[in-house]
């Protein structure tokens, strides 16, 4: 199809990706338009890594194979972390549907001896982004999670819009829907600085507040170019069985924070 038409296409007639997180797409109007590349961004502990691993673990199930990129976490203990929610990955990983890119271990141990898709530099972003689209080519993914973003360019904030527009590029040329962990600092504002949050095509941000002595989990649909999305706080929540996002449990700034039911 032309790109001409493609962009003439009615919202309601895009193609989505179900996220597997439950209540989240019904928040999108069916889903992750796809191909969109996300930042899903947050700070220590909101969520984003469980976030990231259930969409890829949800397309799995889906028979839509998946590319994992490690930057923070020993792929060892992803596979386990995985486990501990039920998401089996390793049957996956033997019949050539998922891969994690190791972007941790640099190489160095036994480990890293056995791995197919091994990154030895984060700071060198061309051969970085040539395993990451070697992974996906050869598996045919249709999901990626980088995890995180952040981690390539933490010590060069000049070259962050570059990595994301040229990740945005490889990730979106081969067809994939993608989601980029971005890190922010307890109470910072934003999601991961200006070039990143406008190269993104959709920002979802995960927050943890405390409301009288208590921590509170809720999300925000910022951004998701190709669909109109709710516009609310909303809650959610990390059980066994991973995230679980509530749509009519709004979390409401006023002078002070308050939770409201059924908004
Ligand atoms: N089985 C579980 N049940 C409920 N909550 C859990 C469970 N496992 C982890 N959590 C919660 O999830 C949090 C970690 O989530 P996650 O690793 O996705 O955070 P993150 O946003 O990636 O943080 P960081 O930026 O530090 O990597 C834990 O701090 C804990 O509160
Ligand atoms: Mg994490």
């Amino acid at each position: 199809m032309a790109v001409e038409e493609e962009a003439l296409k009615p919202e309601r007639r895009t193609r989505r990706v179900d996220s597997g997180i439950p209540g989240l797409d019904e928040l999108l109007n069916g889903g992750i338009p796809a191909r969109n590349v996300v930042l899903l961004s947050g700070g220590p502990g909101t969520g984003k890594t469980i976030f990231g691993q259930q969409f890829l673990y949800h397309g799995l199930t889906k028979g839509e194979p998946g590319v994992l990129v490690a930057l923070e976490e020993h792929p060892a203990q992803i596979i386990s972390n995985m486990l501990n929610f039920g998401w089996d990955v390793r049957k996956h990983q033997a019949e050539g549907t998922f891969e994690i890119v190791d972007a941790f271990t640099g190489g160095v141990g036994e480990y890293a001896k056995r791995e197919r898709y091994v990154v030895k530099s984060v700071d060198d972003v061309p051969t970085f982004i040539d395993v990451v689209r070697e992974a996906i080519r050869d598996l045919k993914a249709q999901r990626v999670v980088i995890d995180s973003v952040t981690t390539l360019y933490l010590t060069k904030p000049a070259v962050a819009r570059s990595v994301v527009m040229t990740l945005k590029r490889v990730l979106a040329g081969l067809g994939c829907t993608s989601i980029l962990v971005s890190q922010v600092s307890v109470g910072e504002r934003g999601f991961g600085g200006p070039g990143v949050e406008h190269a993104a095509d959709g920002i979802i941000r995960l927050d943890l507040d405390e409301v009288d002595g208590e921590l509170k989990r809720s999300l925000i649909i910022w951004k998701m170019r190709g669909t109109s999305h709710s516009m609310r706080r909303h809650l959610f929540e990390i059980t066994d069985k991973g995230i679980v996002v509530y749509p009519n449990k709004v979390l409401r700034w006023r002078r002070r924070v308050s939770e409201e039911e059924g908004a």
